[in-house]
């Protein structure tokens, strides 16, 4: 089947890799440096796309990126009578919204930290003494992942608070603010294939977020990963399924919009049970670059039974195997990244056993270049999780580009909630 991947960063790249892999012909839009069949449509441009699909005669879209399922693409695909994979926009909202998705988990029974919405600064100001400690300061719209503040105390709040109110940081994405409580746990991604009221849990991951080792630094899109998180007992995977993916599937059913796609339960497991700190309506990245390469059937088949409502036919296998994944960023990054270096090693990279997955990077006469915040992923798999970082690390070992940084760290010790 010629499958369409729109996006073009590391989980898109992973998409595509493992679409290939079972066989399937592989278009990207706009893809990166290390994708196959590249077409440069931009992944916000849904009349593009949609016309690229038709073109292409592609028998299935797979949406990577929030922005374009936000912005109505499986809706679009589906009225060109196109199969897309991905919720459509009524139920990216879960995403796209965080005030939508607060209330979503209120009227469903999701537990989740305590919270309050407000939409001004002096609002937002009198609404800190609800708090006994700084609440952690979200914008409800779409940020590019930058649109959280965790502050230590009331005046980081009232910083944050002016950041979004009256500094206007995150534009409109702040029209309106979500105060929550601050939760102390180890955090976990919880990842399930959707279609109507049926589900199917994907490997557990856990992300590192903190751009430094030790959890140190600034909150990034993702500096690694590793699945399985064993972090969860079976039970407790159960558990966040049953309590945390199940009700708003049926929630959404209910509201005469049934969730088709990944859905995604940002976790964190407090001393009082697991909470809900977010949902993302799509894989994540890098998690998907842990969770694609351990996925033992063909991703396709799943994705084309969710979407005809066939998912109860399917059943998901995975490799017996642990996966790591180890970011490499650019200088700069998360805040200016610099772009342009030329990189070192990717051919060893793999023959030492890893697959490296490109994202912000670009093709030049002289060979592939950085063209992003977060550049690369190398991924290694192993028996179990210390010959998988293993594996991941000798493959950073050979790679360089000026500036590159990453995290030494990753899978070798499960993150704290901070
Ligand atoms: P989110 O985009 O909502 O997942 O938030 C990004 C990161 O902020 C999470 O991965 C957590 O590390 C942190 N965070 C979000 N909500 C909370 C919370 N209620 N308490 C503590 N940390 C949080
Ligand atoms: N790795 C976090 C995310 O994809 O949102």
């Amino acid at each position: 089947m010629r499958i369409l991947v729109v996006g073009g960063g590391g989980r898109e790249h992973a998409l595509a890799w493992r679409l290939e892999q079972a066989g399937h012909d592989v278009v990207c839009a706009p893809g990166n440096g290390g994708t196959p069949g590249n077409r440069p449509v931009a992944a916000d441009d849904v009349a593009g796309l949609v016309r690229l699909a038709e073109e292409t005669r592609v028998g299935l879209v797979v949406v990577g990126p929030e922005v374009p399922l936000v912005a109505g693409l499986v809706d679009a695909l589906d009225a060109a009578g196109i199969a897309a994979f991905g919720p459509r926009q009524a139920c990216a909202r879960l995403e796209g919204s965080k005030v939508f998705s607060k209330d979503a988990m209120l009227r469903w029974g999701v537990p989740t930290a305590d919270s309050v919405t407000v939409h001004g600064f002096e609002e937002g100001l009198a609404a800190l003494d609800r708090f006994a400690t700084a609440p952690v300061v979200k914008a409800s719209g779409l940020a590019a992942g930058k649109g959280v503040l965790v502050p230590d105390d009331r005046a980081g709040a009232e910083a944050a608070l002016r950041a979004m109110f009256v500094e206007r940081a995150f534009g409109s994405a702040a029209d309106e603010v979500v105060l929550e409580e601050r939760l102390v746990g180890r955090e976990v991604s919880v990842l399930a294939l959707c279609s109507g009221t049926t589900y199917r849990l994907l490997v557990p991951a856990q992300d590192h977020k903190r751009l430094l080792d030790g959890d140190a630094g600034p909150n990034t899109g993702g500096m690694g990963a590793f699945a399985p998180s064993g972090t969860l007992s079976t039970g407790l995977l159960d558990q966040v399924g049953d309590t945390m993916i199940a009700p708003i599937l049926d929630g959404m059913v209910r509201d005469g919009t049934p969730y088709v796609g990944i859905l995604y339960a940002g976790v964190m497991l407090t001393d009082a049970g697991p909470r809900v700190l977010e949902y993302n309506c799509r894989f994540g990245d890098p998690e998907a670059q842990v969770i694609l390469p351990l996925w033992a059937g063909d991703p396709a088949e799943a994705f084309l039974a969710a979407v005809h409502g066939r998912l109860d036919e399917v059943t998901l296998e995975w490799l017996p195997q642990a996966a790591v994944t180890v970011v490499l960023a650019a200088e700069g990054y998360p805040d200016r990244p610099r772009a342009g270096e030329l990189i070192a090693g990717l051919d060893a990279a793999a023959a030492a056993g890893c697959t490296v997955f490109h994202a912000g990077t670009a093709a030049s006469p002289e060979g592939v270049r950085t063209a992003g915040g977060r550049v690369l992923a190398v991924t290694g798999l192993g028996t179990d999780l210390d010959a998988a970082v293993a594996t991941a690390y000798a493959g950073v070992g050979e790679l360089s580009f000026a500036g590159m940084q990453f995290r030494r760290d990753i899978g070798r010790r499960s993150p704290e909630g901070t």
